[in-house]
């Protein structure tokens, strides 16, 4: 017994070990070390007695020997349960509890295990296992939470059918798979498809549904709906018919059918991340769910439809097919990224998608890359997988399957894809599985394109052009930096999208895919009279840092005529960032090749609104901070916020004399709808108020809140007037006007954040978190105050470090209640060694009082030991 309790290296051991770092790091857990489960789960039977402080949890699981296993050891995760009993076969048994779980010795046959535990879901402030929000109880399993609600083998690759029976007097009683029975207080579930804990479900609670229907492409009618408080149900229509429009596209793309009688979505006001996609019952944050056009924005009916269609799709992508191990989270997670990227493209535009979808991953994920959380789309070690839900595995996941589907083409990827579905339908499968696929589909050798699984970073690639006699030469040269634990790189498979122009815009070669996999590679052109110019990776082609000696007026003219439309905002964003940097670095004026080229882009009725509203947005703050430090600058985050401040005043006046025109060619009459023609008109209308009003103190701004009848205007109208410095009485009505409603009311603390004058950030968020709506251990509450400060962030390194202060007091205090939520936010730190050496030493002190704060969470503790690493 001795031997096998060691073998279960108790976390508190490993906790408290000192190690060669001042703080000390929690247990790794590493890929190489996998080994498959000891048993496997045929049948699992869970009785609930719901109670908020006392839930009684029955579970009789059917257990069998893996004949694939290396051990007998019988080990049962289990946090923060109270056993009552347990029986093996009906006989009571005595477990042995250790920390994590309890082990047993076990017959060598299969046998039946039935343990009874009680628990307090309304204890439960994590928001991880069960737990209770405004009265009903719900669940969050993903990825470990299971095993706070019963003693089970809480691991991906032990799949089996689920029997619940739920006891509450609540109405509604939900969990995975289909209903069988309801009566007085009770209600029974079948979930007959085998799946891992991590998407068991339950709901129990007072809502109304909007229901609906759909039937599959086979004939089967499966009942839809969306659970709400009855407060909220007028806004939950959008998302009924973004299920459907996400069901039938499935079918249509994928040939992927649904596979129950009913399919429950639920929303909840207090959810760690947006949405789960739980088997048959996907749980969401209200705020990925909800909308209506007087409280959302047309982005946030984007974000819900896509949320929607992303839950749905992983019924195949996830629930059909789940993961071997967490370290293969990407196989779930950039697949269905990016199938839900598809799907939005398909319905409202690809070009706009993909521009927004890589402003994401410029901010979200290259930032991640380049800094000391870097980490492989597969990891290969991690104390938390918590931890691992990042703009890595989730974004440049999504890429690194569009590289593929690009180099494989579209009908190979639909081959490979059904032979995926064929061969691994009803298995935990892992990123060779996948490949696998793709090489016996396709007859092509992925063995380096594999790398992109295993390498972090974000590579360099620069592009050297050379004409002569008609024909054009490009050298170009690959390079990803070191990221910790990878100091050397192997070269990548990247598909470089390019397309040539002539000197008068007239495309003289159409999109061809060049395959770049040497550290230096040429690849030449000819049959031509003039020298061409380059347009490359187009639909940016590949998730790299593209590096190139373009002059400006080459810019310009891929702006005004590139055929693809992601490049012609490209060209726009490469000249502002060099006309941002000129202006933080020498203190030059704005170029006025970028100020002529936006007024005719601008000018350019052919352009759809979104897409011009696009281009006229410059590039964030962040974006300039990683463009500096790649030039080898110490970025000035003050210099920075001037130099964007300045900029945007500079469009304002050289833009003044046509922005009224093209704002009142904006407005919409017709009744509100969230489709992308008008809402490409709303955000053009938004953009160019945003500069009308720098130089009308706000007037058009307050025209248009005034008679605003939709979110979408009345927060554009309320941040272009906060940006100015005024807007007072307008945020004053906001706040009444919507007292009730934590959504916007949620919108109404950030906007004041990402608004504040960088100076007058402490203050006002001090002002914020002492108010009584500040109900911090609400996730999307704390968030749009906490997690916003970084689209502030000249505001964030105030260089006193008073925020830094600021956000690590609160970091350190929501941690201590729920260690997911503040450990994503911590993040906020990864960019600390990119600053002067003030703000270093103030950020690093920072982490490090949070590395020490007494009680610090294992999720936080990792993360703050990775940045300072
Ligand atoms: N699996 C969820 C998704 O991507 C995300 C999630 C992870 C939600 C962990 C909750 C907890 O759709
Ligand atoms: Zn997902």
């Amino acid at each position: 017994l001795a031997a096998k309790l060691a073998a279960f290296r108790p976390d508190k051991e490993a906790w408290m070990q000192p190690t060669h770092a001042t703080i000390p790091q929690p247990q790794k857990i590493y890929l190489a070390d996998y080994t498959p489960p000891a048993y496997l789960v045929r049948h699992v039977e869970l009785t609930f007695r719901l109670a908020p402080k006392a839930t009684r949890v029955i579970a009789r699981i059917q257990f069998a020997p893996n004949p694939a296993a290396h051990s007998r050891d019988f080990f049962l995760h289990g946090e923060k349960l109270k056993l009552i009993r347990a029986s093996i076969d009906g006989t009571p048994v005595q477990p042995v509890l250790v920390d994590g779980g309890l082990t047993a010795s076990v017959p060598d046959a299969p046998f039946v295990w039935e343990s009874e535990v009680e628990i307090a879901p309304i204890e439960n402030t994590a928001l991880d296992g069960l737990y209770m929000s405004n009265g009903m109880y719900c669940t969050q399993c993903e990825p470990e939470g299971f095993r706070r609600i019963t003693y089970y083998p809480d691991r991906p690759d032990v799949m089996a059918p689920f029997d619940v029976r739920i006891e509450s007097d609540l109405p509604i009683l939900l969990s995975n798979g289909n209903p069988v029975e309801r009566g007085a207080g009770y209600a029974v579930w079948h979930d007959p498809w085998p799946k891992p804990s991590y998407l068991f479900a339950l709901v129990a609670g007072d809502l109304v549904a909007e229901r609906g229907a759909f039937t599959t492409m086979s004939g089967k009618d499966v009942s839809l709906a969306v659970w709400t408080r009855a407060a909220d149900a007028d806004k939950a229509s959008f998302a009924l018919g973004a299920l459907q429009r996400s069901m039938l596209w499935d079918e249509q793309a994928y040939g992927r059918e649904y596979d129950l009688d009913v399919f429950n979505i639920v929303a909840v006001s207090d959810f760690n991340s947006g949405a789960m996609e739980n088997k048959g019952l996907n749980i969401f944050n209200t705020a990925a769910v909800l909308a209506s056009p007087a409280t959302a924005t047309d982005m946030d009916f984007q974000r819900v439809e896509g949320v929607i269609a992303h839950e749905y799709f992983h019924n195949w992508t996830g629930n059909r097919i789940t993961c071997r191990d967490w370290f293969q989270l990407s196989l779930k997670e950039g697949l269905t990224v990016f199938r839900d990227q598809q799907f939005t493209g398909d319905l409202h535009g690809h070009a706009v998608k993909r521009i927004r979808d890589v402003i994401k991953l410029h901010t979200r994920q290259f930032r991640e890359d380049g800094g000391p959380l870097a980490h492989n789309v597969r990891p290969e070690s991690f104390v938390e997988i918590s931890n691992f839900y990042t703009g890595t595995i989730y974004e440049k996941g999504a890429e690194v399957i569009r590289m593929l589907h690009r180099l494989v083409g579209p009908v190979a990827y639909g081959e490979a894809l059904d032979l995926y579905f064929d061969r691994l339908d009803g298995q935990a499968a892992t990123i060779e599985d996948w490949l696998q696929v793709f090489q016996d589909a396709t007859g092509r050798d992925l063995t380096q394109f594999k790398r992109w699984y295993q390498q972090a970073g974000t590579p360099q690639v620069s592009v050297v052009k050379e004409y002569a006699d008609g024909i054009l030469k490009l050298t170009l040269r690959q390079h990803t930096p070191p990221t910790p634990g990878q100091p050397d790189k192997l070269p990548l498979v990247i598909p470089v999208a390019i397309g040539l122009l002539d000197s008068e815009g007239r495309e003289i070669l159409a999109t061809q895919v060049l395959e770049f996999n040497q550290p230096e590679q040429c690849f030449t052109f000819s049959g031509f009279d003039d020298a061409p110019i380059a347009s490359l990776l187009r639909g940016f082609s590949a998730p790299v840092i593209l590096r190139q000696e373009n002059t400006s007026e080459e810019l310009a003219l891929l702006l005004a005529h590139d055929t693809d439309s992601f490049n012609r905002w490209d060209a726009g964003q490469q000249l502002a960032r060099r006309t941002l940097a000129a202006m933080v670095i020498d203190n030059a004026p704005p170029s006025s090749t970028y100020l002529n080229a936006m007024q005719a882009m601008l000018m350019n009725e052919a352009l759809y609104p979104a897409l011009r509203a696009l281009i006229l947005s410059l590039p964030s703050e962040e974006d300039t901070a990683q463009n500096l430090a790649l030039a080898g600058q110490i970025p000035d985050p003050d210099a920075i916020h001037a130099a964007h401040e300045a900029l945007k005043n500079h469009l304002a006046e050289h833009l003044e004399a046509v922005l009224p025109g093209v704002y009142a060619a904006m407005q919409v009459d017709a009744p509100y709808s969230p489709e992308a023609d008008q809402a490409g008109k709303r955000a053009l209308a938004n953009a160019t108020l945003a500069l009308i009003s720098r130089t009308d103190h706000g007037q058009a701004a307050e025209a248009q809140y005034a008679k605003a009848d939709n979110m979408t205007l009345t927060l554009g109208a309320l941040a272009s007037l906060l940006s100015i410095g005024r807007g007072n009485s307008q945020l004053a009505a906001f706040a009444t006007h919507w007292a009730d409603d934590k959504l916007v009311i949620d919108k109404w603390f950030a906007l004041q954040v990402t608004e504040a004058a960088p100076r007058r950030l402490l203050n006002m968020l001090n002002r914020l978190t002492a108010l009584d709506t500040f109900d911090w251990q609400n996730p999307n509450r704390f968030r749009s105050v906490l997690a916003t400060i970084s689209a502030n962030p000249a505001g964030f390194h105030q260089a006193d470090g008073s925020v830094y202060r600021f956000v690590a007091d609160w970091l350190i205090r929501l941690d201590s209640v729920n260690p997911w939520t503040a450990s994503r936010i911590s993040a906020a730190f990864d960019g600390w060694r990119r600053y002067d050496t003030g703000r270093q030493a103030l950020m690093r002190a920072q982490i490090e009082r949070i590395a020490k704060a007494p009680g610090i969470s294992r999720e936080m503790s990792e993360m703050v030991g990775r940045m300072l690493a």
